[in-house]
């Protein structure tokens, strides 16, 4: 197949870690016999320091071309100034917002090699497979007021969080449709004995529950989730939790896959053929998928080539899954990433004794090397 792929590095290790997932695209593209472009555009603190802006124009329009996103990371101390009003991460929600991707699945799976290089005990991470779909375009992270103000010289600030039955339901059905091509088993986290938004999360989980009798169902206080998160993780399936405790989570769950270079994310909109879709039969903007690790810009790791490119590699593969439907393909770097691993090969992040070093270019190497046999 042909696809136009934009690639927005960002700051920090963006650079460096999207090369390397560029990389095995390609190889996996060449090996497949698929033709895939790439294109490249600013965005965060690297777009601010060129254009003003976060996410300039040019780069919503590419990406509006493009038949998925492979993204980066942004911000960085730079940027971070906290009477600005332009932000690097700015350009992360107006993507997330602007193609509609309220479904966000991050996988958490531990290769059995890299038990050890875990903070947890051995015996608790046996089976650890789990996906968190963090709601992603609605909660504190998008709702108003939002802002700073002074009442009588004293300051006073006021996020808002807010969500519609329409926001809660949908990203309940993208955890029940996931689950049931997995373990069955969906988890809904909330805060429903303080939160009204909660109370109305945990009534919508119980309404779309029920159009999935096949899947098991339990609600869960975000507290108890994050406790049991680390004392009986092999009992997860799908996880699906608003936007910030979502985000919360997943920093928690990556320790379980040993690091948070290893954790891919994959941001989702509705399908076309989607039943649950709203809008039917519009090319790109409900179709765009965007692909990043969970972790940051890492500025102190910046052009070291140091940074574990494994969490991009990871999502280049969610891309042809999820955006391309090319299951072999998404296998193809899954299984490259665990034999380099089985091999010993690691990244700083990951590094136990007798074990090789590798840098962020060698170890795209060595995995683009591996897909291509
Ligand atoms: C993430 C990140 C972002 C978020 C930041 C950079 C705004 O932490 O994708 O998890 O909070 O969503
Ligand atoms: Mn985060």
């Amino acid at each position: 197949m042909r696809a136009n792929i934009a690639v927005l590095p960002g700051d920090g290790i963006g650079g460096e870690v999207t090369a390397e997932g560029v990389r095995v695209l390609w190889a996996t593209a060449e090996k497949f016999g698929h033709d895939f472009a790439f294109e490249k555009a600013l965005v965060g603190g690297a777009a601010i320091d060129a254009t003003g802006v976060a996410l300039p124009d040019e780069t919503m329009s590419l990406a509006q071309e493009s038949d998925a996103i492979l993204l980066g990371a942004v911000g960085g101390p730079k940027w971070d100034d906290p009477k600005s009003t332009v932000r690097p991460e700015q350009s992360l929600f107006g993507l997330r917002k602007g193609f509609m991707l309220f479904a966000n699945l991050r996988p958490v799976k531990l290769s059995p090699m890299l038990k050890s290089a875990s903070t947890l005990k051995e015996e608790v991470l046996d089976g650890v497979d789990l996906v968190v779909v963090r709601e992603l375009t609605g909660g504190l992270y998008f709702g108003q007021p939002s802002k700073r103000y002074e009442v009588d010289g004293t300051r006073h600030a006021i996020d808002t969080l807010p969500y519609s039955e329409e926001e809660v339901a949908r990203v309940q059905h993208v955890a029940f449709k996931l689950a049931r091509q997995r373990k069955k088993k969906v988890t809904s986290v909330d805060k429903q004995n303080v939160l009204a938004t909660s109370r109305l999360w945990r009534e919508i989980a119980g309404e779309v529950a029920a159009q999935y009798p096949d899947v098991a169902h339990e609600d869960m206080l975000v507290d108890a989730c994050a406790m049991h998160l680390v004392r009986r993780p092999s009992t997860f399936d799908v996880i699906v939790t608003e936007n910030m405790f979502g985000d919360i989570l997943t920093d928690e769950a990556s320790m379980l896959a040993g690091s948070m270079g290893m954790l891919p994310s994959a941001s989702l909109g509705y399908d076309n053929d989607d039943p649950n879709a709203p809008v039917k039969g519009e090319k790109n903007s409900l179709r765009v998928g965007l692909y990043e690790p969970i972790h940051g810009s890492a500025p102190k790791y910046a052009g070291q080539n140091v940074a574990n490119p494994i969490a991009t590699i990871l999502s280049a593969a969610l891309m042809l899954r999820y955006s391309f439907g090319l299951e072999a393909e998404a296998q193809a770097i899954e299984n490259a990433v665990s034999a380099v691993l089985e091999e010993g090969y690691r990244c700083n992040d990951i590094m136990e004794p007798g074990k090789t070093l590798l840098g962020t270019q060698e170890m795209g190497e060595i995995i683009a090397n591996k897909v291509a046999g």
